[in-house]
């Protein structure tokens, strides 16, 4: 059994967390900084990297306080190195540096996106590879094949706008404050679905992207209009939403054979989506997997936990291990245009 402890700052979280190889949580904390962010609308990077620099020393001490255990306990030491805001990566990332540095133990640098992608693998002891990955956060919106640590094949990703990105614009168009997914998510329950026409850009298309520019647009549309209600604007949009994910991911599952279907990321915390995603699993044959709310939005318990995958694989870094703003799970797919950058 090994103690891994996990450092997270690569966008306006800032998180901690201790994890042990056979998935127990050991202590955990994430500290949020919306009411920094808030006036302006979504995230202003160097306000997040200078909060990273004040919260995160005093949160690594919390965790291992609760724990009750020293940083001499460690068996190493996993922090985000990329992608993200480069200031904020920065962070965790020279946190865990100098830790490492300090205790003689390893270091783990980790990519933010594969802490969503192997996040289900702690909760849910039975999920082995490969599976088919649903990425969808505030920066990423991407199908991938996970085969292994370390391996995975990109089946699809944006064209444009990242899903939680369309949910942010979309709930600021309606007056919702940041961050707009999760207010946008209840005001959708009052409102009716089918009450506002917007489209679903690439449905039935045979090539395999998303794309949720045009569906911002028709909110924008909608809103300027006055003739509907905002809860049916929301919930209409929501659904919208829902619909480009599910035929997506239908036609990925034509061209993979994995057994499994896991979504993850931020936007998976979105009920409507992992119970449309659940039944689309149902229909397919395959086995779901969905990790809790919590471990979908942005958190360290992930990032350790990547952290302990890539360490029993004896995969560790160097002090020199680089902070990276983009960083690709698949090296070897192509750009296209407009894929975020953001975790
Ligand atoms: O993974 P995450 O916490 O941070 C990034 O790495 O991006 O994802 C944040 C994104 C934001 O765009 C946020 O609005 C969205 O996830 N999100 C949601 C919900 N909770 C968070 N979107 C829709 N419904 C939710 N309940
Ligand atoms: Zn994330």
């Amino acid at each position: 059994m090994t103690v891994i402890l996990g450092l997270e700052s690569s966008c306006d979280d800032s998180a901690v967390a201790l994890v042990t190889s056979d998935r127990r949580i050991l202590a955990q904390a994430v500290v949020g900084q919306t009411a920094a962010h808030q006036p302006y609308g979504g995230v202003v990077p160097e306000i997040a990297a200078r909060a990273h620099v004040e919260i995160l020393p005093d949160l690594i001490r919390r965790v291992l306080n609760d724990a009750g255990l020293s940083v001499h306990d460690l068996d190493a030491i996993a922090a985000t190195a990329g992608p993200g805001l480069i200031g904020g990566v920065m962070v965790a990332l020279l946190a865990g540096k100098g830790l490492a540095l300090a205790t003689g133990k390893a270091l783990i640098a980790v990519n933010h996106l594969e802490g969503h992608a192997l996040s289900p693998r702690l909760v849910d002891p039975d999920l082995g590879f490969p599976y088919l990955l649903l990425l969808v956060s505030g920066g990423h919106c991407q199908l991938l094949e996970v085969r292994g640590i370390g391996d995975y094949r990109r089946l699809a990703t944006t064209i444009d706008d990242a899903a939680g990105e369309a949910f942010d614009k979309a709930a600021k168009l309606l007056g919702l404050l940041y961050p707009g997914g999760p207010a946008l998510e209840e005001l959708a329950k009052s409102g009716n679905p089918m009450a506002v026409p917007l489209p679903r850009p690439l449905v039935g298309s045979g090539e395999p992207h998303f794309s949720f520019a045009g569906l911002k647009s028709a909110v924008q549309r909608a809103v300027a209009s006055s003739e509907h209600k905002r809860e049916d604007i929301a919930a209409s949009f929501q659904q919208a939403v829902v619909d480009c994910l599910l035929d997506r991911t239908a036609l990925a599952l034509g061209s993979s054979d994995a057994p499994a279907l896991v979504v993850a990321g931020g936007v998976a915390a979105n009920q409507a989506i992992r119970s449309a995603l659940a039944d689309l699993a149902r229909r397919e044959g395959r086995r779901f997997s969905v990790p809790p709310a919590w471990l979908c939005t942005d958190n360290a318990a992930m990032i350790a936990w990547a952290g302990a995958e890539r360490f029993a694989a004896g995969l560790t870094d160097g002090l020199d291990a680089p902070a990276r703003a983009r960083w690709p799970l698949d090296e070897s797919a192509e750009k296209v245009r407009g894929a975020g950058v953001k975790a």
